[in-house]
């Protein structure tokens, strides 16, 4: 049998937040599958990293008061627990933001150059005057140019629907300074993904079977549609990878992130770790060189449905034009749900992956779930409590693990007797079938064929009854039953290995037999082979370790009382942890911030001196406040479908005394007056100013 050479990778998470499940159901995916290979003899490298680049990871790390890079660093240092937590053995985790990242991101640019792939254009768009930087569409809203909805995002608006450019927002403003933004033009960079060659090239590479055909139909649609040239330059200040020659311009943080998947390879290399896994000719950085490049190494990533775009596109235009090998397969996954719910990309779910380790889950429960529900297709994944349990209990222990418990008494000294004569050929049969299974990420088919095979080897245990055969005297044919059960046992071992490594491990040392792979599953141990005592493989899931996994945290109940009483009593499966059920107000209690961050918000109390329709607006009120600083505020508030301008003249009101001013169409607003309403104001309309107590004086601060 050939020996395959395997560069795999999983999609490379943000450096901006902890795992959530998400991300565990990927790693478990990939992981599951290079196990596989391995067990089949095949050299694999398994490489991770960072991605660290980006606009949103440069204002986190402003918001945190460190620099990007100590920021990136804080969360690169919390992804070794979550990774062996789970079992995910990565050969190598590294940074997009690493000299290896660098290096190759600024080769294949210059590579991309020389064969004319690049061109510049000048383009207009949206920068933020205060922070001195161009927005990203996120960090500009505004008014809905269709249904007027406010506070709108700058590519869509979540109330209509519709879809426009930042530029069509009514009173755009930047979320960043609360400012107007200003248009301004500057010179972009672009790969030239239109020029023909490039479509010619991805028309082909798309449509040769290295596409599940989903994803080669989604392909071909956006040819149909036409592809546009890729805008792969960022202005400064940006967190990311300088552009050769090209003063003041960066990387987009999407042209170096997958290039992180080689720098991460190289630095494995580098480190001199792969030679175990593949006969390089020495350490030095020419043996990754020529192992990128080595036409026998398959190259495969993992990924999620929602960066194909960037997968089968850009990334293997991107080598192929700048002269290097093209993925081998992109293997794409749906999303996990839990209990039928969308996650957010940035939030997760409601399952906390350390949690989950945290309160003593199991990891292999999980990665016997996942693998149970994931097949080769981009589906979706439900994560549903009761079947977690029914699936884990039932199947996995109730069938599988009590398999080795219950014959294992029948065995005189572990001593197995018997040939396990015509079930060989069953068991090599099931070994083939469940190899092939792997091999197309069929893992729920694969775990069903190994349950099939657990449910005959338990009739079987159960017709022969070998507990009564000992009763009757006849304790050698309950030792031959309960042999050949012992047998079969190691052959689903060894089935299930990829999805259950450690368990794998106990079950090897309880058979006392070699580490199993492909080569040796379906051979008996054989008569006269002696097992172990067997000892407690795996405990039940209990229904009260899922009530917790979905608890509201001990912190988020402090802040949320009133959700107490119906995250402990009801059934996990329908009670979403933070941001389901528990949204007082329809909308689920925001991060949680420090004292400190509260302290930078500085309330004032306010008199509403004057207050006055706005003509041309029948939203706002036009209000003047005094805050007891010696001069006069203006602001425009959001409340005219509440109050008349009258009801509110004379009044007492808080105000955020410290928002930075923010031009309007009618004026310049200088602070915001505070007011409560439901998130759905449509079905729950009604929006109330807030008033202090008597006795508070203008320009009291409110703590
Ligand atoms: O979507 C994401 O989470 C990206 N950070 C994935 C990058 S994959 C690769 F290109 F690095
Ligand atoms: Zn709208």
């Amino acid at each position: 049998m050939r020996q395959r050479k395997l560069f795999v990778t999983t999609a490379l998470p943000y450096a901006n937040g902890k795992f959530h499940i998400g991300h565990i159901m990927e790693y478990i995916q990939a992981d599951i599958w290079v196990r596989h290979q391995r067990m089949g003899g095949h050299m694999v490298q398994f490489v991770g990293a960072d991605d660290a680049h980006g606009a949103p990871i440069m204002i986190a790390a402003e918001k945190a008061g460190q620099t990007p890079q100590q920021f990136v660093a804080g969360i690169a240092a919390g992804r070794q627990e979550y990774l062996d937590g789970f079992h995910v053995r990565f050969d190598n985790w590294h940074s997009t933001d690493s000299p290896e990242n660098t290096e190759l991101a600024q080769g294949i640019y210059r590579a991309l150059k020389a064969n004319g792939m690049v061109t510049t254009r000048t383009i207009e768009q949206f920068y933020d005057p205060v922070k001195g930087m161009f927005l990203p569409d996120r960090y500009i809203k505004g008014e809905c140019p269709t249904c007027h909805a406010k506070d709108q995002y700058g590519d869509s608006c979540e109330v209509c629907s519709s879809v426009y450019s930042p530029t069509d927002l009514i009173e755009p403003y930047s979320t960043l300074s609360g400012v107007r933004p200003e248009l301004r033009s500057s010179e972009h960079y672009f790969f030239r993904l239109s020029d023909p060659q490039v479509v010619d090239f991805l028309k082909a590479w798309t449509q040769d079977g290295k596409l599940q055909p989903e994803v080669a139909k989604k392909a071909s649609e956006w040819f149909e549609a036409g592809l546009a040239d890729w805008d792969i330059s960022r202005d400064a200040p940006y967190f990311g990878i300088e552009i050769p020659d090209a003063p003041g311009k960066y990387f987009y943080v999407w042209l170096d992130a997958p290039i992180g998947y080689l720098a991460s390879l190289k630095n494995h290399f580098d480190k001199g770790q792969a030679k175990n896994h593949w006969h390089a000719p020495s350490r030095t950085e020419a043996s990754f060189e020529q192992y990128v490049a080595d036409p026998a190494v398959e190259q495969v990533h993992f990924i999620g449905k929602d960066i194909v775009y960037f997968h089968t596109l850009f990334w293997p235009a991107m080598l192929q034009f700048s002269g290097r090998k093209t993925p081998s397969q992109i293997n794409v996954h749906g999303f996990i749900t839990v209990s039928g719910e969308k996650m957010s990309k940035s939030r997760g779910t409601g399952i906390d992956p350390l949690r989950y380790l945290g309160i003593g889950m199991n990891p292999e429960w999980l990665r016997y779930y996942i693998a149970a529900k994931l097949n080769g297709k981009v589906e979706d994944v439900d994560f549903n409590p009761d079947d977690f349990i029914a699936r884990v209990n039932a199947d996995l222990i109730g069938k599988y693990v009590n398999i080795a418990s219950r014959a294992a008494k029948f065995v005189p000294g572990g001593t197995l007797v018997g040939s396990f004569g015509g079930e060989e050929t069953r068991a090599t049969r099931l070994v083939d079938e469940v190899r092939n299974l792997y091999e197309g990420r069929e893992y729920g088919k694969a775990v069903r064929e190994i349950m099939a095979f657990a449910d005959e080897v338990n009739l079987r245990f159960d017709a022969a009854a070998p507990w009564k055969l000992v009763k009757e005297g006849k304790a050698d044919e309950a030792a031959l039953v309960c042999s050949e059960c012992l047998e079969s046992f190691k052959v689903m071992t060894a089935c299930l290995k990829p999805i259950l490594p450690a368990l794998a491990q106990q079950a090897e040392a309880f058979l006392q037999c070699a580490p199993l792979d492909w080569s040796n599953a379906a051979t008996p141990l054989g008569a006269g082979h002696k097992v172990g005592t067997y000892q407690h493989l795996m405990q039940r899931v209990e229904g009260k370790q899922v009530d917790a996994l979905f608890e509201l945290p001990q912190e988020a109940k402090a802040a949320a009382p009133a959700a107490q009483p119906a995250a402990k009593e009801a059934n996990p499966a329908k009670t979403p942890a933070v941001g389901g059920a528990a949204e007082p107000g329809g909308e689920a209690l925001a991060a949680e911030i420090t004292i400190d961050d509260f302290a930078r918000v500085d309330l004032r109390i306010a008199k509403i001196v004057d207050c006055q329709p706005v003509s041309g607006s029948t939203k706002l009120l036009q209000l003047t406040l005094d805050a007891g600083e010696g001069r006069l505020r203006n602001v425009f508030s959001g409340i005219a479908s509440a109050y008349k301008p009258e009801q509110l003249a004379g009044k007492l009101t808080v105000v955020v005394a410290n928002l930075a001013p923010r031009k309007m169409k009618f004026g310049v607003s200088e602070g915001m007056v505070l007011a409560a309403s439901h998130a759905d104001e449509k079905a729950n309309p009604g929006i109330f100013v807030l008033e202090p107590w008597a006795g508070a004086q203008p320009g009291m601060r409110v703590r």
